[in-house]
């Protein structure tokens, strides 16, 4: 029994499906030495994986970024993920892939031959953000983002994030958003995002960030309501001041941040509530998961 986890459910490790409980990996895999891998999160609805070509695209950068060759390829992926889905129950699922560059000897430098990429995925079960989430939103804390410069990777080195998690925690709060010398850069595990009279900010997908595949999705909804999208370096103090906060994440969708650092967001008119684009995006979002849900997509 795994704390945390109910039931056994059936993982790929290595070209064998098998019990949680019997996927083992050795403890020299570079993944649990160096957090030597890569990752990705592709959420499922009614069965159903969502933007699926988005991550297998964004899975194949972050190991080109890390040097590993792709072991598997995008056909291959799509028909792991399909069998992942099957052999597991619920019909939302969460679908974490995971390659690290293999087990060799403790070493720095990468593996002369080169060795396997160990391959594990793992189906948990989804369950999309609460009513009571949606509509009351969440509570941020700012911190400084003392993480390396390549975020743009989805590397499984998160000690940075989850530092940054823990402390939004331990202060009652559910995310931590981060800045970089003064500049908005993201959440500890989402995308951050800013509404101004009417204009809907992002900051540049550049290093500093990991591109979400709902960032794509979000510009895609925005363009859709005809909301203007402004992507730039944002100020911290703009924040502060934004008439709206909202984040996206694979397992958060799209939420309203509600107080940063224990003060309400917004403007008098929605102040600690979510605002009014939120509200247009969420629409848009679950219609756009309904099609998904339908077939339909
Ligand atoms: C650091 C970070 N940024 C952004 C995101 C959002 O990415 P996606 O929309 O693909 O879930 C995540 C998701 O987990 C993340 O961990």
């Amino acid at each position: 029994m795994i704390q945390g986890i109910q039931g056994n459910p059936t993982v790929y490790l290595n070209g064998d499906w098998v019990p949680l409980s019997e996927a083992k990996i050795s403890v020299l895999d570079r993944g649990f030495i160096f957090g030597d891998g890569i990752y990705e999160v592709v959420p499922a609805y009614s069965r159903r994986p969502f933007r699926l070509d988005s991550h297998l695209g964004r899975l194949e950068r972050s190991l080109a970024a890390i040097h590993i060759k792709p072991p598997l390829d995008a056909a291959q992926w799509s028909r792991l993920i399909a069998e992942l889905i099957e052999r597991n129950e619920g019909e939302d699922q969460f679908l974490y892939l995971q390659v690290t560059r293999g087990v060799a000897k403790r070493d720095h430098a990468f593996p002369k031959p080169e060795v396997q990429p160990t391959i594990f995925a793992m189906s948990t079960p989804f369950t999309p953000p609460t009513t009571q989430l949606r509509e009351e939103g969440i509570k941020v804390i700012s911190l400084p983002d003392e993480r390396w410069l390549h975020c743009d990777i989805k590397a499984t080195a998160l000690l940075g994030n989850v530092l940054a998690r823990q402390t939004a925690i331990e202060r009652g709060a559910t995310e931590a958003v981060l800045f970089r010398d003064g500049f908005l850069t993201e959440g500890a595990a989402c995308n951050i995002w800013m509404v101004k009279d009417g204009v809907l900010h992002a900051p540049l997908k550049n290093h500093l960030i990991l591109e979400g595949v709902r960032y794509g999705l979000m510009e895609d909804i925005a363009e859709a309501l005809h909301i203007p999208v402004q992507i730039r370096r944002i100020r911290q103090q703009e924040i502060t001041n934004a008439d709206e906060l909202l984040l996206t994440a694979a397992t958060k969708e799209v939420l309203p941040i509600v107080r940063m650092d224990q003060r309400p967001v917004g403007n008098p008119t929605h102040a600690g509530k979510p605002g009014p684009v939120y509200w247009q995006i969420r629409k848009a979002y679950d219609e756009v998961i309904g099609k998904l849900r339908a077939g339909q997509l």
